[in-house]
């Protein structure tokens, strides 16, 4: 047991990015992306407790989004007609302002670096290059000769999926507004700067709802859906006092926007964005019916069958900026400098870990194995399980603390004689002896 003078369990937060970064190494949980030829800038790939992980909280928020009778999903393609970004204002619009240093070659964000001092890198003054806009979209070509390809881009945001599906998914499903279309997917962002592990990188996952409504009446749903995505995030275990709002000011909205606020978390690095929502006027169905020429009006039938552009409300998080918070917020170090009684543990909500349950026989003897086996294989055609007879039991309990898995159920010699195995909680280490008829019943209600 712990071994401060009052006995209880001295813990502190996580205090740096790295220990984190060598964590998910260290347990599987995320790779450098291509880490054997020396990596690449801004990617990063989930090991198998990683996307676990990931996968626990993409139907977390699918759950959440589409478990009820005004949201439907989609899953658009990432290639998508190129005028589609000229429409939405990405071809002209999407880029962030860049200066190079000319002595050092270190490429800078000019909003983010002081251009009147020296260069951070090489120390050297008056070297920038002066600024230019530098779109963040990556660029492919669509067709197999050179020739005949055309440029393509890989999306920068799922949304316009959506916009350019509405009428199909609002006439198919016959729904009438208020009701919103869910997607999860992959966005592309030639970021300048990407950085701070999975912070900003340079393929990403989103999370958006577009909820259409009608125009007027953004004020209250915008207003519904911040105490619904905040909400999300508390769920999700994220503590309270982690979590602010951020409203943009009127003069830096996005040219969408009426309306926008952030939610943010407080990472090691500061506060940071963690998800947007946005009162998007009815700005993009408009722009896709204009580039378009295909009329993309909503026939209201309650209405005399009036027709108009609805309104659009969306919600946008990060799924890897949302993960890092749920890592970063559940990290904890415990009696920190006790060599025996000192671990890193994932105090991660029970239904975010990448494991549930590990099955860990006492020893690696043939009558406990077997015995253990067979649990495992009960257990976990229930819940993600692992099987662990590697180590000492301490050790093994180490392994699970740091991928952040709720129950460990170790099988013994009284296992034998009484069918009883120890069940051991996570966060307060705390055990008690289950009979195994019990022990599914006793899982399932915890978890
Ligand atoms: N459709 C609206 C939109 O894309 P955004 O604020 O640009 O809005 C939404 O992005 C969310 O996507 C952000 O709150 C953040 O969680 C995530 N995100 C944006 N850029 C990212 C990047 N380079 N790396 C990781 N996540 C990113």
């Amino acid at each position: 047991m712990p071994s401060s003078i009052l006995g209880e369990i001295l813990e502190s937060n996580l205090k740096s990015m790295h220990d984190l970064v060598s964590l998910c190494k260290r347990r599987g949980l995320i790779f450098q992306s291509s880490e054997i030829y020396g990596g690449v800038g801004g990617a990063w790939d989930f090991g198998p407790y990683g996307i676990e992980l990931k996968n626990n909280l993409k139907n977390a928020w699918w759950k959440e989004m589409t478990l009820r009778e005004d949201v439907v999903g989609v899953d658009a393609s990432i290639l998508m007609h190129p005028m589609v970004w000229k429409a939405s204002g990405h071809i002209d619009g999407f880029s962030d302002p860049l200066v190079d240093c000319k002595n050092c070659k270190e490429r800078y964000r000019a909003d983010q670096v002081d251009l009147t001092k020296a260069c951070p890198k090489c120390g050297m003054k008056d070297t920038f290059t002066d600024i230019r806009q530098f779109n963040l979209m990556f660029k492919t070509e669509l067709g197999a000769m050179a020739d005949t390809a055309s440029t393509i881009y890989l999306r920068p945001e799922t949304a316009q999926g959506i916009f350019v599906n509405f009428l199909n998914v609002q006439t198919t499903m016959r729904k009438k507004l208020p009701f919103g279309i869910a997607q999860i997917g992959k966005a592309f962002r030639n970021e300048i700067t990407p950085g701070n592990f999975i912070f900003r990188t340079r393929e990403f996952e989103q999370m958006e709802m577009q909820y259409f409504i009608k125009p007027g009446t953004q004020a209250e749903e915008m207003e519904r859906w911040k105490e619904e995505r905040f909400n999300w995030h508390l769920k999700n275990g994220l503590r309270k006092d982690k979590l602010r709002w951020a409203p943009h000011p009127a003069d830096k909205l996005a040219h969408y926007a009426d309306a926008a606020v952030d939610i943010e978390y407080e990472f090691p690095i500061g506060w940071g964005e963690m998800e947007g929502i946005h009162s998007r006027t009815d700005f993009d169905l408009t722009q896709h019916e204009k580039f378009s020429g295909k009329s993309l009006a909503y026939t209201d039938q309650a209405d005399g069958n009036k027709k108009f552009i609805p309104y659009v409300i969306e919600t946008s998080v990060g799924c890897d900026r949302s993960l890092l918070a749920i890592l970063c917020d559940s990290y904890r170090l415990e009696n920190e400098g006790d060599p025996e009684n000192e671990r890193v543990v994932l105090k991660m909500a029970y239904h975010l870990a990448p494991i549930k349950v590990a099955v860990l026989p006492l020893m690696k003897k043939g009558d406990l194995e077997e015995v253990s086996r067979k649990l495992f294989k009960n257990i976990g055609s229930s819940f993600k399980a692992e099987y662990d007879n590697a180590g000492t039991i301490g050790k093994r309990y180490r392994r699970q603390d740091e991928i952040g898995t709720p129950f460990c159920v170790t099988i013994d010699y009284d296992t034998l004689k009484d069918q009883t195995v120890t069940v051991r909680e996570r966060d307060s280490m705390k055990q008690e002896r289950i009979s195994m008829d019990n022990l599914l019943k006793f899982l399932a209600e915890k978890i």
